[in-house]
């Protein structure tokens, strides 16, 4: 695995320059739906993404729903932990897909391909950091709901603070991911991934 320079970090970086998403602009978006070797696997890559990118926007809502006096301490409460948890687990488990059965087949396909894969894959290691740190403050939020007042109001900052950043973190690698996902599934088929 390469190391990824510093400024290519998730953390770091606003968009793939075009010596890492090497395809982006012989395949742009629009005409993805349209070309020939877009097929299931590329459609359902998207649909995937979608989901995450809905159900990400659902549990920053459900926050913020609190914050700002639309929802009461109950139905927080009761909302936030297991909307988390289903996310946490979508996120995850798409992640272990990708890099156990995805990524190796692409690097695979084309040597130009390795470093921009080892980068995604770099990805899914800073998430999960951030990750952690956003279950480690979701149990400390779920001890304050039975103190209340000011540590209940820390603990949501503090948790939605994190989640926010995960959430920017995950909107990004998506969005870099698909630039360099589907135009390869273009360029070579989606029978050379199976
Ligand atoms: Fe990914
Ligand atoms: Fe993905």
């Amino acid at each position: 695995m390469h190391t990824i320079s510093d400024d290519l970090r998730l953390d770091h970086r606003a968009a793939l320059p075009a010596e890492i998403a090497l395809l982006r602009a012989k395949y742009p978006v629009p005409q993805w739906p349209a070309h020939t070797n877009y097929g299931e696997l590329a459609a359902f890559w998207l649909q995937v993404h979608d989901a995450l990118r809905a159900e990400g926007a659902a549990l920053a809502r459900v926050s913020e729903d609190f914050r700002e006096g639309r929802t009461d301490i109950a139905a927080f409460e009761r909302a936030f932990a297991p909307r988390l948890r289903a996310y946490l687990q979508h996120l995850e488990g798409h992640h272990r897909i990708e890099d156990a059965h995805y990524f190796p087949r692409f690097r695979n396909l084309d040597k130009r391909l390795i470093y921009g894969f080892d980068l995604l894959e770099n990805d899914h290691e800073i998430i999960h950091e951030q990750l952690l740190s956003v279950v480690d403050s979701a149990r400390s939020l779920l001890q304050a709901f039975a103190v209340g007042d000011d540590a209940l109001r820390y603990g949501v900052d503090t948790y939605a603070e994190r989640a926010d950043r995960l959430l920017v973190l995950v909107k990004q690698h998506l969005a870099d991911e698909e630039e360099i996902v589907i135009p390869s599934i273009l360029e070579y088929g989606e029978l050379a991934l199976r």
